[in-house]
């Protein structure tokens, strides 16, 4: 995990911008990967804000991951037209057959299923995207292939 001295650096660098909180977060991301529990106190006291503030802001943007993501990630298209093509199933199958909720990382670490909002997909909805390969027209045995090659 990332050390005390590594988060004091990225806070140190953008703490002197005009509203630094979303840079430090954003920093912290792109270093580790997520933004680390232990990062929060330490940005509360750089900013003299109160870690509740800090932990709003983290959970209002729902792209801060709070803990690594799995090997892959999947983001299953949560969009009108994939809803009316039956993705809201598609998706809680996926979530239950993986036993996570949405961010969440199954047991073997291989998959973080994430929302999002259109793929631009919509006329071979449902779509999901696994890393950086979108999938369209899913059904549950599609989507089982997907899982199977991401070894979830
Ligand atoms: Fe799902 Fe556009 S609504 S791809």
């Amino acid at each position: 995990p990332p050390t005390a001295d590594e988060m004091r650096e990225i806070i140190a660098a953008h703490q002197g911008l005009e509203g630094p909180l979303l840079p430090i977060l954003h920093a912290m991301q792109d270093t580790f990967g997520y933004v680390p529990e232990d990062a929060v106190a330490l940005i509360a006291d750089a900013l003299n804000q109160t870690r509740a503030e800090i932990h709003g802001t983290i959970s209002f943007y729902h792209d801060f991951r709070r803990a690594p993501a799995g090997r892959h990630v999947l983001k299953i298209c949560r969009a009108e037209a994939c809803q009316a093509m039956g993705g809201a199933q598609l998706a809680a199958a996926t979530l239950g057959k993986l036993g996570v909720d949405w961010h969440g990382t199954n047991a073997n670490g291989a998959v973080t299923v994430e929302p999002v909002y259109c793929l631009g997909m919509c006329a071979c909805a449902p779509a999901a995207m696994m890393d950086d390969r979108v999938a369209a027209r899913l059904d549950e045995a599609g989507m089982g292939e997907l899982l199977a090659e991401a070894g979830a």
